[in-house]
């Protein structure tokens, strides 16, 4: 016997709304690792994810600037998958802050990583920065995973960032992907 396929397609829809409307967790922070090369320079007065609720961690950071202004913001910015240890894959790309703001279309992958970061922190307008760097708070929004078609695992995105032409600080985020389902 042979089922009509449009039911099928519905009842799949169906289900993934009801995945993606719970957002118990499918995409979530583990971790996070801050590291400012130079003390005199920078310091991070906070790094750490804090529990809100049942499977809702956020994330806060302070990036303390001791020179100030940052004038200009350099982003290497690459994911990583762990298979045995974290191997790089998907994205490595490099992004000039103060151009991302002038031309977002430009950088479609940092676009999808600042879109959900906008709301949560003082970092979404153009260079420069005479301010320290803050988030507050910020969870992982289920929404960003259309955006970003990653496998379930569990993955690193690593942001190492330049100012003036110089390396400055590691920003190490973990998190899991965890859809309930194989794509
Ligand atoms: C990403 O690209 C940069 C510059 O091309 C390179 O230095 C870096 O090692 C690459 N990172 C990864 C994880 O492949
Ligand atoms: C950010 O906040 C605005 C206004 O509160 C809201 O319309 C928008 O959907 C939010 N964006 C994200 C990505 O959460
Ligand atoms: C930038 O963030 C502030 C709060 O941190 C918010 O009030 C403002 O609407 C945001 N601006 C944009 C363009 O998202």
């Amino acid at each position: 016997m042979r089922f009509p396929s449009v039911p099928i397609r519905v009842l799949t829809f169906v289900a993934l709304i009801l995945i993606l409307d719970c957002s118990d967790g499918l995409f979530k922070f583990k971790n996070i690792r801050c590291k400012c090369y130079e003390k005199s320079y920078c310091e991070f007065a906070k790094c750490e994810l804090k529990i809100l609720g049942r499977g809702i961690v956020a994330l806060n950071m302070h990036l303390h600037g001791k020179q100030l202004p940052f004038k200009r913001f350099q982003f290497q910015v690459s994911t990583f998958r762990r298979f045995n240890g974290y191997r790089p894959s998907f994205y490595n790309i490099s992004v000039d802050i103060c151009d991302f703001f002038k031309h977002k279309k430009r950088f479609p992958f940092f676009n999808i990583l600042h879109d959900p970061l906008r709301n949560f922190s003082n970092f979404n307008h153009s260079c420069p920065y005479n301010h320290d760097i803050i988030i507050n708070r910020m969870v992982l929004n289920d929404q960003m995973l259309n955006k970003l078609p990653l496998p379930n695992g569990f993955y690193k995105l690593l942001i190492v960032i330049a100012t003036e032409g110089i390396w400055r600080v590691e920003i190490e985020f973990f998190f899991e992907v965890n859809l309930g389902y194989d794509r």
